[in-house]
């Protein structure tokens, strides 16, 4: 019975309507403890485990010549995070996150089906020369979304903030967002350039897309 209330009753949410509000006005959202400190443990302890499996695999390298160029881009490792397959940390991620889901596609006509999820681990010395993320002929992303697994006590000194930059009138400013455990910073994937700087300690988090097709 409660169950069927959910279906039909539309509840307000006023985190996802803040999320909202922002990517309309200035077409990004910073959420700070979308993640709880439990859940962020849980879900960067299963990063870890992974790791140490060599799971990871070098953010999108082809071939050796490939491997040279892909790293003076970007230094990442990653691991894609399959939803059917999901441990008991990845649940509780995709829970949310589908709820956020669902939440705009009642509200905002975004039309969202389908999402692509990843751990990134970036190494001492690594980072992720200013890109956008969507590729050629490739407009099935509207939104990115980043979710931070850092410990707790991450001080800037750390680097690897993301800076995205933004345009405001005609000039062109930056945003710098701190890599902060249990944060979320959702953006539109198509208009926002950014970056994410040197990082001088190892730095986690899952980022992903939600897409149209
Ligand atoms: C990316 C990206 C930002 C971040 O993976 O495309 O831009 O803060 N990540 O990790
Ligand atoms: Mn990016």
């Amino acid at each position: 019975m409660s169950q069927l209330f959910e279906e039909i009753a539309f509840v307000e949410n006023p985190q996802y309507e803040r999320i909202i509000e922002d990517i309309l006005a200035r077409q990004y959202s910073v959420v700070e403890d979308f993640f709880t400190d439990e859940e962020v443990l849980v879900l960067r302890q299963s990063l870890i485990e992974k790791h140490e499996e060599d799971a990871f695999k070098k953010a999108a390298i082809g071939n050796r010549v490939n491997e040279i160029i892909v790293k003076s881009i970007r230094g990442d490792v990653i691991l894609w995070i399959d939803e059917m397959k999901a441990n008991e940390a990845e649940m509780i991620f995709f829970n949310k996150i589908n709820s956020l889901v669902s939440y705009l596609n009642k509200t905002c006509f975004l039309g969202i089906l389908h999402k692509e999820f990843h751990y990134a681990l970036y190494p001492e010395g690594t980072f992720y020369k200013r890109h956008i993320d969507t590729f050629q002929n490739d407009d099935r992303r509207k939104l990115s979304i980043v979710c931070y697994l850092n410990e707790a006590g991450w001080i800037q000194e750390n680097g690897g903030e993301l800076v995205l930059y933004l345009d405001e009138n005609g000039k062109e400013t930056e945003k710098v967002i701190y890599p902060f455990p249990g944060r979320l910073v959702v953006f539109e994937s198509q208009v926002i350039e950014h970056e994410v700087k040197p990082v001088k300690t190892e730095r986690m988090s899952i980022t992903g897309w939600l897409k149209t097709r």
